[in-house]
């Protein structure tokens, strides 16, 4: 494996952010559905610390994820952090006391949100934060974005935040946040076997705005595929290889931040990048976005 190439590199727009296409989301460090402390932390630990000595520069995250837990996780692996190294959270949700995950963006909320990020990460400023509006599977139309990314803009004034992204949103929500802001990323639910963000992610592309793509290896449910089996097994690889890759070659706005609480997993998932398609596959994997999974 290059460690290095990880997938070319990718600079967010209007920002002297740049950095692999290929990072890691570190969601999977907190406990069985993302509440409470992992079993393993020394595990989670030696993830974080693979991955930035793999090259990795971009982590997403969020403080309710635990909630607390993975940002401290981090800062205890990685901080001081490296000049290189671009962490990407999201404010707009909570979790409550028995890990229900409840939409929240009230003025105040949000601030508090920024601070118990930059706290819980031991930092001064966040490079980028998004606004994640409401809905997993599909954004949700009567989230309004604007009111939210203006309290983030604030922040961002005051020095806290660096940039805004977005999360969970329709192209319409991504248009009316940059009414009030420039967006430099977005982050939806795509993968091999879900698209229905094509022509965001074009649209997106021609503006030269990275799409961040969660669950790109399915998230909760990981993909499985008779198809993926067999290109995997046709090109030597694993099927969670083969999805990244595809992701990697989708479109160059494409940046990835797959989740993993195993070195193993970190290991073959950064290894993806170096995994090159052939046209066959490609064309094989296209009809994937129907099929039942195995
Ligand atoms: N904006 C949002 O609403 C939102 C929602 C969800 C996630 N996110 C972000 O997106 C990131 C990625 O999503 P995700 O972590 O939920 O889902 P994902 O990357 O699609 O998949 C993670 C799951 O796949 C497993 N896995 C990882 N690598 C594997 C491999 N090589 N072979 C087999 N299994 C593997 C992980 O288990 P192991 O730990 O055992 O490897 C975990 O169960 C998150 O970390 C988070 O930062 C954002």
């Amino acid at each position: 494996m290059s460690a290095i190439n990880l997938g070319g590199r990718f600079t967010f727009p209007g920002t002297s952010l740049t950095v692999h296409r290929m990072g890691y989301g570190a969601m999977q460090l907190s406990g069985p559905h993302i509440f409470g402390p992992p079993k393993d932390r020394a595990e989670c630990i030696r993830v974080l610390h693979q991955a930035i000595e793999s090259g990795v520069d971009h982590i997403d995250t969020s403080d309710f994820y635990g909630p607390h837990i993975t940002n401290q996780i981090i800062k205890e692996a990685l901080h001081p952090y490296r000049d290189n190294l671009v962490i990407v959270t999201k404010v707009g949700a909570r979790r409550g006391p028995d890990g229900s995950w409840i939409q929240e963006h009230g003025r105040q909320f949000l601030i508090d949100s920024v601070h118990d990020n930059l706290r819980n990460l031991g930092l001064d400023a966040l490079d980028i934060v998004n606004v994640r509006g409401t809905g997993i599977e599909s954004p949700d139309d009567k989230f309004d974005p604007r009111p939210s990314v203006e309290v983030i803009a604030e922040l961002q004034r005051q020095g806290l935040v660096r940039h805004i992204g977005v999360s969970n949103v329709s192209a319409k929500h991504v248009a009316d946040a940059q009414s009030i802001a420039p967006i430099v990323c977005v982050q939806n639910l795509y993968n091999v076997v879900k698209r229905t963000d094509d022509a965001l992610i074009d649209d997106l592309a021609a503006q030269h705005i990275p799409y961040v793509p969660f669950f790109p290896l399915g998230g909760f449910t990981p993909l499985q595929s008779t198809t993926l089996n067999d290109a995997a097994a046709s090109l030597n690889a694993t099927p969670m290889q083969v999805a990244l890759a595809w992701l990697l070659h989708r479109s160059p706005n494409i940046l990835l931040i797959p989740g993993t609480s195993s070195t193993g997993h970190l290991k073959e998932n950064l290894a993806a990048a170096d995994l090159t398609l052939p046209a066959d596959v490609i064309k094989t994997l296209e009809g994937l976005t129907t099929e039942k999974s195995a």
